[in-house]
């Protein structure tokens, strides 16, 4: 199963709508940004084996579990979600398995700097590469669960868009991978 990928209009309506512009993206442009994908359907024993086993592969060995909707966090989930939809960039990859409800991630594509959205649900195993410019946001139903997957130490350290994190190493080694797009 791929995501559904499309470029972001322009509208300054609540992120959580669609903002589909029209212009759909190839999946597979998305995975050459550095975007890795599994569908794992989510087993109903709470047993992860396989997302556990890609996982274990890759070296983690932390992760929680993220409930985010209104009966858990309450006023907070406003400022919650306006702080995931802030661009940003991490110096780790950012590993989530999406457990029930839905959510949009967007990624800045380089060099058009122009903003990428994909869809995920139940079932989608997402990790975006350190040093990516993205931000986050569910749909209009918000509600969504998830596992978030880290190598020791939960973290969610961000560097903000600007002139600090462009100069960060990870930016840098992350623009030298995708250099050969
Ligand atoms: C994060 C996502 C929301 O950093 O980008 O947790
Ligand atoms: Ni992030």
């Amino acid at each position: 199963m791929t995501l559904t990928c499309y470029y972001l209009d322009d509208s300054s309506a609540d992120p959580r709508l669609p903002h589909d512009s029209g212009r759909p993206v190839d999946y597979s442009h998305v995975l050459a940004l550095g975007v890795e994908h599994w569908n794992v359907p989510v087993p109903s024993d709470g047993k992860y084996v396989i997302v556990d086993h890609i996982m274990e592969q890759r070296g983690y060995h932390y992760h929680d579990f993220v409930t985010l909707n209104k009966e858990t966090l309450g006023e907070a989930l406003e400022s919650v979600l306006d702080g995931f939809y802030e661009e940003h960039m991490h110096e780790f990859e950012e590993a989530r398995y999406i457990l029930s409800g839905h959510g949009y991630w967007d990624i800045r594509e380089h060099p058009t700097e122009t903003w990428i959205r994909f869809k995920v649900g139940p079932g989608d195993l997402v990790i975006l590469p350190p040093g990516m410019f993205h931000r986050f946001t569910l749909d209009e139903k918000s509600d969504l669960s998830s596992m978030r997957m880290f190598l020791e130490t939960p973290s969610r350290h961000a560097l903000p868009r600007g002139k600090v994190a462009d100069e960060n190493p990870y930016r840098v080694d992350y623009l030298k991978t995708i250099a050969v797009l």
